[in-house]
């Protein structure tokens, strides 16, 4: 294992680009993705550790709190964390926090992935998908820099009761919401929908994709779909699907990714 170790979850894949990005400013790191049963729990050798995830409905995505209680991470360990979100950080940074005091922290807004909420184009403060995906580029090398020269954030991140909130409330939505899913005739069981969801909740039935219970949402399956044959409601056919354009589906399904 790398003396440098990112845990990492990603629905459509910006965290995991900007963990990468990160990684290689390090000067490599090994990419532990945060899916239904982590690949890698025990990071005791590693000397700085990341933590990269996006906010889901003001809080962490459902399933991230529970692998942060099964981690093992040396005391001495320099640790670190990055929020990616549209418009507001919300509080999992705090949780994050809480299970393992941050040295410092950071966050980045980037394009938006719940298309049945919002156009992939939302951000606040208003800004382009090029120039969002540049300043995330960025943001990863002023953070990588920061991080091997040991800098500390003056505060802790501020934990917020109404998101916390808002984050329990999502966890339901998310179920009802995964009723919603719906696949054309233009799929070709290709199964990436499969290989690409964080909770291993799509199993594919004569070929054709049925969902399961344990959604959050992540959208990756409907993003991902090469036939774009996978629908949320109406408004996910009309609108644009999107994808972080440096991220394939293939290295999004990789439990671990060693970066040089
Ligand atoms: C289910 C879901 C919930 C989200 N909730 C929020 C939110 O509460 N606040 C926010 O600013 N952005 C929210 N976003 C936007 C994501 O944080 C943002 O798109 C992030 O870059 C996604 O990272 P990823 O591509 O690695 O999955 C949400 C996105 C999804 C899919």
């Amino acid at each position: 294992m790398s003396e440098n170790v990112i845990f990492c979850y990603s629905g459509t894949g910006n965290c995991l680009d900007m963990a990468k990005n990160i990684a290689r400013e390090l000067g490599g790191a090994d990419i532990v993705m945060m899916r239904a049963k982590p690949a890698v729990t025990d990071a005791r050798g590693a000397k700085r550790v990341g933590f990269v995830f996006p906010c889901y409905g003001g809080g962490l995505p459902g399933g991230v709190e529970e692998t942060l209680g099964c981690l093992q991470l040396a005391p001495s360990a320099y640790k670190y964390a990055v929020c990616l979100c549209s418009a507001y950080p919300g509080t999992g940074l705090s949780v994050v926090n809480r299970a393992f005091p941050l040295d410092y922290w950071q966050v980045v807004t980037h394009q938006c992935s719940c298309v049945w909420l919002f156009p992939h184009t939302m951000m606040l403060p208003p800004m382009t998908p090029a120039g969002a995906q540049a300043r995330a580029e960025r943001e990863a090398k002023r953070i990588g820099q920061a991080v091997l020269s040991g800098k500390r954030s003056e505060k802790p991140p501020k934990a917020n009761p109404l998101n916390a909130a808002e984050s329990r409330l999502w966890q339901t939505i998310s179920r009802k919401k995964a009723k919603q899913f719906a696949v054309s005739s233009l799929c070709v069981r290709c199964g990436t929908c499969v290989k690409v969801c964080p909770r291993e909740n799509i199993r594919l039935f004569e070929g054709k994709p049925r969902f399961g219970s344990d959604c959050l949402q992540c959208l990756a399956c409907l993003q991902y779909c090469p036939q774009e044959a996978i629908s949320l409601g109406a408004v996910t056919r009309r609108r644009e699907h999107y994808h972080n354009p440096n991220v394939s589906a293939d290295e999004l399904s990789r439990p671990v990714l060693h970066i040089e």
